[in-house]
């Protein structure tokens, strides 16, 4: 699995790829904001196309640099898509335009299909897309259909919205605990057809508290960002398609590495996760006894 950086503050970006550990960055609107506000309240001013030139010098050719279109129609978005990839790829060959699988806003079904209509004409002039804000396999699926270079499903928010949806209180970098989620739902499943007597399979198949403790903590048959991840990952590899998945929206170390595992091609991470992800306490404690054990005869091979 690369390891994306999701960020787009600079010294991030340098600092991480000094550990050798960078294959590429992912930015968005959100994160340029973030960037812009540090340096403001630095005092510091930023010149934009300057400022992401720095990032895809820094990253270096054939580590992408994801950049985000800003509008929700097609022609709008490929204008965009066009002006980004001019101005930037020119200059280390490593630009991706990013693009909302769907730019539906909760006001105009038309522009439920502009993403995919500009994922295919970009993909058709040769510009790699990076599909965005994919939080189902369908959406997936389609993405890959479009000709996207790359899908990123957003696993954390998934895990946000499962967990909204029951109510549960979380803080943003929680661990999502998927496998106790669905003891709780097989616990609440059994409860319920042990109150019941069902007559028939029929019955029970018709009982809407049964069906709800089918559906608990789980968003259409998914389970979890990770869920949504292997899901994606298993239709992908069905079909020998060459999308690339970017799991995105990485909340904590632990469910990085679950993308792993569940073969992500790529895991794009914030730059606190990647710092979290070095980290443990007996390395700590292994480091300082060793440092304490170094005796004079073997310290003097170093001198
Ligand atoms: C990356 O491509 C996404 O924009 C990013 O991972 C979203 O993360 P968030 O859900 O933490 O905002």
């Amino acid at each position: 699995m690369k390891v994306f950086i999701d960020t787009a503050k600079l010294d991030e970006i340098k600092e991480a790829c000094s550990w050798g550990i960078v294959g590429g960055v992912t930015t968005n609107p959100s994160l340029i904001k973030k960037a812009v506000d540090a340096l403001k309240a630095k005092n510091e001013n930023i010149e934009m196309e300057a400022y992401i030139k720095q990032i895809c010098e820094t990253v270096g050719e054939g580590k992408p640099v994801s950049l985000e279109v800003i509008s929700l129609t097609r022609g709008k978005m490929i204008e965009e898509g066009q002006i980004l990839y001019a101005k930037f790829n020119q200059v280390a060959d490593n630009v991706v335009i990013k693009i909302p699988i769907n730019t539906y806003n909760g006001e105009d079904t038309t522009s439920d299909y502009e993403g995919l209509k500009v994922i295919s004409e970009l993909s058709r002039k040769d510009i790699p897309v990076n599909a965005t804000l994919i939080m189902s396999s369908e959406q997936a699926l389609l993405a890959a259909k479009a000709g996207a270079r790359y899908a990123s499903p957003f696993a954390g928010r998934i895990d946000d919205y499962i967990r909204k949806n029951l109510a549960i209180k979380f803080e943003k970098q929680d661990y999502f605990d998927f496998c106790l989620m669905e003891a709780i739902g097989e616990q609440r499943f059994y409860e319920r057809i042990e109150d019941t007597s069902h007559k028939s399979p029929q019955s029970a198949y018709l009982d809407e508290e049964i069906k709800k403790c089918i559906d608990f903590a789980q968003d259409k048959g998914i389970g979890s960002g990770v869920g949504l991840v292997k899901s994606i990952m298993k239709i992908y590899r069905n079909f020998n398609m060459k999308t690339e998945v970017i799991a995105a929206s990485i909340r904590n170390a632990r469910q990085a590495r679950e993308m792993a595992e569940a073969g992500a091609d790529i895991a794009t991470i914030p730059f606190s996760i990647i710092k979290e992800m070095i980290a443990h306490p007996k390395t700590a404690e292994g480091i300082k006894s060793f440092v304490g054990d170094v005796v004079p005869e073997y310290s003097a091979l170093f001198k």
